[in-house]
């Protein structure tokens, strides 16, 4: 008996490590989906009436873009957007096509031009 047994109990345990691993993978997938499925909704609530360009592109920012930026556009996940390095064309670019891990396309035509506004007016 000696020796002989070990090799399928350690390929058990190795077995039931991967699995854990994968299935956090899965469930990490899983998360990010709703988020961005979540902030399209929000999104979709910004489509409200605002008489003011800004009020739009601020409702539109907290929907879309708060969550990786900061609330107060102090930056998180992405960076700052207060900081004054960002001109109307760099932001309309980057929400098109979505630098590094940030989504493309996440808002577009007047919502985006109006997020644009509220981020330049802010800075
Ligand atoms: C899922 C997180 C996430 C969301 C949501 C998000 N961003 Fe970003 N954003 C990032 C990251 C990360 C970067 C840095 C990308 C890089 O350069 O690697 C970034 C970069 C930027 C930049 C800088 C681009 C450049 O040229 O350096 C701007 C401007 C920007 N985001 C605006 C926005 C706006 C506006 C929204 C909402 C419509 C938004 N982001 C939503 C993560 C996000």
């Amino acid at each position: 008996m000696r020796g002989a047994p070990l090799f399928p109990f350690a390929a058990t345990a190795l077995l039931g490590l991967l699995l854990v691993f994968a299935l956090s993978l899965v469930g990490l997938n899983i998360g990010g989906e709703e988020a961005a499925e979540n902030n399209a909704e929000e999104g979709n609530n910004a489509e409200q009436e605002f008489d003011d360009p800004i009020e739009l592109g601020e409702s539109v920012y907290e929907g879309q873009c708060a969550s990786c930026h900061g609330g107060e556009l102090e930056g998180g996940t992405g960076p700052a957007l207060d900081s004054g390095d960002y001109d109307e064309e760099t932001i309309l670019t980057a929400i098109e096509e979505g630098p590094g891990s940030m989504p493309a396309g996440l808002v577009d035509g007047e919502e985006a031009d109006a997020v644009a506004e509220f981020i330049l007016s802010e800075n």
